[in-house]
C-alpha cells in the first residue's frame, strides 16, 4: 500500500483486522464508508473487553469495589474525551448517539424552564431557529420539531453551487435564538467557517449548536476556542463503539438547562410529588449509561491522540487531494461539493452520468469497494442539487492512496459495464 505524509498507515492498518479481509469473491476490502460508521482498532475492543471481563458494574451506584472501578473507568473516559475536544469534564454529557445529543438540546431549549436562557421568555412565536440546507436530518428534524412545539419559525442558510453554506443567503436579526449547523458536511465535505457563523450568531445574541459528527474524527477540534455553545458527535464515527454519543455544552448553559430524559441517577431529591435534579452532566444521564461503550470511546480518543489529530488531518487531506484529482479526471462524473481541497474534508459525494447511484454502488461492491449510496440523510441538500441519490466515498485515517485508485478504477468498470464510456 502507498503511504502519505508522516503516518505509517500500513502499521496502523494492522490495528484494524477487518481491513485485511476480503469480500465478494476474494476481493480485498476497500472500506470507504467511514462517514456512516468507522472501523474500530484492537485497542478499543481490548478496552471494552477488559472493562467487561474485569470491572463491569452499574456506575454511580453501589458501594462495592466493582462499582467503584466501573465509575472510575467511566469518569476517566469522560476526562479523556473532554480534553480531546477542549472541554471541561462537566461539559461532556453521554448520550446514545449524536442524534440523541441534538434532540436533547432542541428539546430542553424548548422547555419553559429554559426561559432564563432567553432573557426570561420561553421560546415561542416571533422567535427564529436557523439551520442550513446542508444539514444531516439529525440536525434538521429536531429543530423542525422544536418549532412545531413552540411556535418558533425555522429559517435556513442556502448553499452555494459547490456545496458550501451560502453566507449571503440569510441575514440574522434579533428574533434568532439558535443557529445550528454542521462543522463538516457529511455529503459535500465542505468545512464551515465556524468563526464567522459564531460571530454572526453572537451579534444577535443567538446560541450556536455545532454538529461535529464529521469533524471531531478527522481534525483537531476545540469547542472552547471555536466559541460554540453546544456540540454533538458520535463514538462510532471516530473509531469508537456504537451506542455512545457526546453532547458538549458550555458549563454556564448546561447548569441552567432542564433535563431531557428523567428517572434514576439524574435526581438530587425525590418525593412522591416532585423532584429536584442533579448538577450536569448527571442531570442529562438518566438511567444506567452505556458504560463499556464510554470506556471504548475513551480508548478511541487515546488512540487518535497517540497518532496526533494534526497527522490524521494531514493524511486525510492528502487522500482528499488525490481523490479529487482521480475522480475529477473521470468523464461524466460530477462531484457534489467543492472540487478543491481547501476547507474540505473526506466526504466525497458524486454522480456518474447515466448510472443510478444504487447501480454504481452495486458494481463497486462487486469490485470490493464499499461506499454509501442514497441521500445520506440529507434530502433537502440532494433536492437542491437536483439529484435523488448520490454515491459517497468517505475517508478515515486508515485509508490509503491505493484505495482511492481502486475506487476510481471501479468507477471505470461500472462505466464500461453500463456502456457509458
Ligand atoms: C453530519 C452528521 N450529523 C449527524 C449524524 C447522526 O449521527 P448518529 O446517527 O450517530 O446519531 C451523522 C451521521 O451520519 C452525520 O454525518
Amino acid at each position: 500500500m502507498t503511504t502519505a505524509t508522516a503516518l505509517d498507515v500500513t502499521a496502523l492498518r494492522a490495528d484494524f483486522p477487518i481491513l485485511s479481509r476480503t469480500v465478494r469473491d476474494d476481493k480485498p476490502l476497500v472500506y470507504l464508508d467511514s462517514g456512516a460508521t468507522s472501523q474500530r482498532p484492537l485497542q478499543v475492543l481490548d478496552a471494552e473487553r477488559d472493562f467487561l471481563l474485569n470491572h463491569n458494574a452499574a456506575v454511580h451506584r453501589g458501594a462495592h469495589q466493582l462499582a467503584e472501578e466501573a465509575t472510575d473507568a467511566y469518569e476517566h473516559a469522560r476526562a479523556a474525551i473532554a480534553g480531546f475536544v477542549g472541554a471541561a469534564v462537566d461539559e461532556i454529557v453521554f448520550t446514545k448517539n449524536a442524534t440523541e445529543s441534538l434532540n436533547l438540546v432542541a428539546y430542553a431549549l424548548g422547555d419553559d424552564r429554559s426561559a432564563p436562557l432567553f432573557g426570561g421568555k420561553a421560546l415561542g412565536e416571533g422567535d427564529t431557529i436557523v439551520v442550513t440546507e446542508l444539514e444531516h436530518h439529525a440536525n434538521l428534524v429536531p429543530w423542525q420539531e422544536l418549532c412545531r412545539r413552540t411556535g418558533a419559525t425555522l429559517r435556513w442558510y442556502g448553499i452555494t453551487d459547490d456545496g458550501r453554506i451560502d453566507l449571503d443567503s440569510l441575514e440574522l436579526d434579533e428574533s434568532v435564538k439558535v443557529v445550528a449547523f454542521t462543522h463538516q458536511s457529511n455529503v459535500t465535505g465542505a468545512v464551515a467557517d465556524v468563526p464567522e457563523l459564531v460571530r454572526r450568531a453572537r451579534a444577535v445574541d443567538a446560541y450556536v449548536v455545532l454538529d461535529a459528527c464529521q469533524s471531531v474524527p478527522h481534525m483537531p477540534v476545540d469547542f472552547a476556542s471555536l466559541g460554540v455553545d453546544f456540540a454533538a458527535f458520535s463514538g462510532h464515527k471516530m473509531l469508537g463503539p456504537s451506542g455512545v454519543g457526546v453532547l458538549y455544552g458550555r458549563a454556564a448553559l448546561l447548569s441552567q438547562l432542564p433535563p431531557f430524559l428523567t428517572g434514576g441517577s439524574m435526581i438530587e431529591t425525590v418525593t412522591m410529588e416532585s423532584s429536584t435534579y442533579a448538577l450536569p452532566p448527571q442531570r442529562f444521564e438518566a438511567g444506567v449509561p452505556m458504560t463499556s461503550q464510554v470506556v471504548g470511546l475513551g480508548a478511541a480518543v487515546e488512540y487518535l491522540e497517540k497518532i496526533g489529530m494534526d497527522v490524521v488531518a494531514a493524511h486525510e487531506h492528502d487522500l482528499v487531494v488525490h481523490a479529487l484529482d482521480r475522480l475529477g479526471a473521470i468523464d461524466g462524473l460530477r462531484i457534489v461539493g467543492p472540487r478543491d481541497a481547501q476547507m474540505r474534508g473526506g466526504a466525497i459525494a458524486f454522480d456518474v452520468e447515466g448510472i443510478h447511484a444504487h447501480d454504481l454502488g452495486q458494481i463497486l461492491d462487486d469490485e470490493g469497494v464499499a461506499i454509501r449510496v442514497g441521500h445520506h440523510c440529507a434530502w433537502p441538500l440532494h433536492r437542491q442539487f437536483g439529484v435523488q441519490a448520490s454515491a459517497r466515498a468517505s475517508l478515515a485515517v486508515y485509508n490509503t492512496l491505493d484505495e482511492i485508485d481502486a475506487l476510481a478504477d471501479a468507477i471505470g468498470v461500472a462505466q464500461r459495464f453500463f456502456g457509458e464510456r
